[in-house]
């Protein structure tokens, strides 16, 4: 067979990368080109496009003014939870983005200050971060979902200028005042913003604090419109936190010129996705999905992208994602297979789908999980359409693997997201860091540089950027996921290689929950694993053992456990379930036993860990997971 289109645009990029880059640069405007496409002189640090400088909010928004696309949608929001659908053109959208630039920079707001955006999915989100990416200042927006604890953390690390939040969120069945929440985290951080914008929704407004706290509407009236503030490429353009393996979140910074190439470039050769055309993903903007193909990707493309504030089942039933690509003529989906599996359960013989219009619906991307092979042969069985899995993380900010629909499209193997994307020179290694064979499973790194568009650094921290990504396999990034590559060099993305699990499609760390158990008056020790669920892939589940003396009910502690957690770390979190069992299963050396509790849990087989303490200790975790429903052979 020859070489595919993919296989020869890959070989360019690894042959000669600046080249490679250079060109693609050449599809976004600089305001002033860069002297260096590639830095390598600070080596692990790398940068892309310096001394070029940028505007990502005018390559997003103006230009395509500029060439005539003023009147096409640019953003659509769709919220079931509310019963509204709101169109904004290019030129509508650019127009209240300005607006907000202008009220942020009346307040104060400057380059390269920031901005903490803790917000549900309405478009005032998405103007807030195109008005701080106008301005030159940084975002960093925070998921919904987590609780003041998280929010408060993440405000003492970005210290933002200024908080802009809304009254509230709005779930399937109730609504979340987020105005609390907000208090609370102010309430726990050491740094205090000069003031919070507050969006007041009808379903449930919120007490402004006298002082510190600004009405929305009043905020941005009156403003005149800001201009775009030229920035330089390797400015950051956001910072979003996500999972460590601590319970301090890691600041990965997202830079602004080799973002715009490397997202721009995505559209039309990962996702094969032209200018005007309409684009959705079923995201969150709290995560990097959100930022980089609800927000920024589709908008530098040109293309339409869709809002959703919304569940794929709920909002009002398992249509809702048919109804959407219809209505809204979507031609590409991108959401994670957690979202597949709920709307299978509900509608497992796709009969909402046959009531729809879904004529100009081409693909279908899922990503934030492993896609497992049955949901994949459902989705591709009912929708007709190739159904493409593709991995990622944060820390990239746009694919690593992916069946390239711009590049030829490749044999869909269930079970693999395809190969590696142009610019990522992917490795599995082994622990002394040669290369695994084919079909023998490693651990996975890219050899450095990564490709534009990747995390140069965490926010403030260079020393944690090379602990935690690039010291455990010199010369290369740390993915933290073990997989492996099949002869054909297809990827197999099979697990973590530290504590963070996948729930719904949410990146969560495991360590972090076991620090909130372990600061329950109550609990001596405890361990918390990732357990398999049959809609959201995998959910957490804690083991505690009590201090000596405690004669209070199981059940009270475990109720205070559940309840402990979702308040400080969040709902997302989605922790339900504690045990209190008699000891924990160690070896002699003290090292609880996670991978085989979770193994017992899956009701998977195990080979008993030569170095364990005490055999009886599986038996006694198996007893209590049993009791729970758990630990039952398929
Ligand atoms: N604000 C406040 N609370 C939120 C929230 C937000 N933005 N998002 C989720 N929550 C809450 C939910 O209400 C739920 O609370 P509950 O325990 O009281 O029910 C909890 O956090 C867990 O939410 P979620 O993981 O979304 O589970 P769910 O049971 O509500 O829905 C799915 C399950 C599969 C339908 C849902 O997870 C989904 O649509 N996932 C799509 C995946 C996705 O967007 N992934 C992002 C990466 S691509
Ligand atoms: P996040 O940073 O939240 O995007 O989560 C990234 C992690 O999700 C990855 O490191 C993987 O563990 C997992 N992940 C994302 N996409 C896939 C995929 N297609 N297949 C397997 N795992 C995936």
């Amino acid at each position: 067979m020859g070489k595919s289109v993919y296989d020869e645009i890959y070989a360019r990029s690894m042959k000669a990368p600046e080249s490679f880059w250079a060109a693609a640069a050449e599809d976004i405007h600089w305001e002033k080109r860069w002297d260096r496409v590639f830095d390598d002189r600070h080596p692990p640090f790398y940068r892309w496009f310096v001394g070029g400088a940028l505007n990502t909010c005018y390559n997003a928004l103006d230009l395509h003014i500029d060439r005539g696309r003023g009147k096409q949608r640019a953003l659509v929001y769709d919220s079931p939870v509310t019963g509204t659908v709101a169109v904004f053109t290019y030129a509508e959208l650019r127009d209240a983005v300005a607006r907000l630039a202008g009220a942020l920079r009346r307040r104060g707001v400057q380059q390269g200050d920031r901005v903490l955006i803790y917000m549900p999915m309405v478009p005032e989100a998405v103007m807030a971060m195109l008005a701080c990416a106008r301005l030159g200042a940084i975002h960093s927006v925070v998921f919904g979902g987590f609780a003041s604890n998280e929010l408060a953390k993440r405000i003492d690390d970005a210290k933002p200028k200024l908080i802009l939040s809304a009254s509230c969120g709005i779930e399937v069945n109730r609504t979340v005042p987020y105005k609390p929440l907000l208090d609370g985290a102010l309430a726990l951080s050491s740094h205090q913003p000069e003031g919070c914008v507050i969006l007041q929704r009808p379903q449930a407004t919120a007490a402004l604090a006298k002082g510190r706290d600004l009405d929305w509407g009043d905020f941005v009236a009156g403003a005149p419109p800001a201009p775009c503030v030229p920035v330089a490429a390797t400015d950051p353009l956001y910072i979003l936190y996500t999972s460590g393996t601590t319970g301090v979140p890691k600041g990965v910074v997202r830079d602004n010129g080799g973002h715009a190439v490397a997202l721009k470039w995505s559209m039309e050769n990962i996702y094969g996705v032209g200018a005007g055309e309409t684009y959705w993903a079923a995201s969150d903007i709290g995560w990097v999905v959100g930022h980089s193909y609800i927000v920024y990707a589709p908008l530098l493309k040109g293309c339409t992208t869709i809002l959703y504030e919304g569940k794929p089942v709920g909002t009002p039933d398992p249509g809702a994602f048919w109804r959407l690509i219809s209505q809204h003529g979507v031609n590409v989906l991108f959401t994670a297979p957690t979202a597949f599996r709920a709307i299978k359960k509900e509608d497992p013989q796709g009969r909402h789908m046959a009531t729809y219009d879904l004529r100009n619906f081409r693909t279908l991307f899922l990503a934030g999980e492993r896609c497992d092979p049955d949901t994949l042969h459902w989705a591709e069985a009912r929708l007709g359409v190739p159904v493409i899995d593709h991995w990622w993380q944060t820390e990239t900010g746009w694919p690593i693997a992916a069946n390239c629909m711009g590049l030829g499209r490749l044999e869909v193997k269930a079970g693999s997201p395809t190969k590696a994307v142009p610019g990522y020179d992917v490795r599995v290694l082994s622990e002394d860091n040669t290369e695994m064979p084919a079909g023998q499973i490693g651990s996975i790194a890219i050899r450095l540089p990564m490709p534009p568009g990747c995390l140069p650094t965490l926010w403030n921290n260079d020393a944690g950027y090379e602990t935690s990504y690039l010291t455990k396999h010199p010369g290369h990034y740390l993915t933290g996921d073990a997989g492996y590559r099949d002869d054909d060099g297809y990827l197999y993305i099979m697990s973590r290689v530290d504590d963070i699990i996948n729930v719904a499609g949410h990146r969560l760390s495991t360590g972090a929950m076991e620090e909130v158990l372990a600061g329950h008056p109550d609990v001596a020790e405890c361990a918390v694993v990732g357990v398999a669920d049959e809609i959201k892939g995998e959910v957490p589940v804690g083991f505690v053992v009590t201090k000596a003396g405690v004669e209070r009910s199981d059940a009270d502690i475990t109720r205070e456990l559940v309840e402990r957690v979702r308040e400080q770390i969040g709902p997302v979190a989605a922790f339900k379930t504690a045990l209190v069992v008699k000891r924990l299963p160690k070896t002699r050396s003290g090292k609880i036993l996670r991978g085989t509790m979770k193994r017992i849990a899956d009701g998977q087989d195990y080979t008993l860990p030569a170095t364990i303490d005490d055999p009886a200790t599986l038996g006694e975790i198996t007893e209590a997971l049993q009791q729970r429903g758990y630990a039952s052979k398929p």
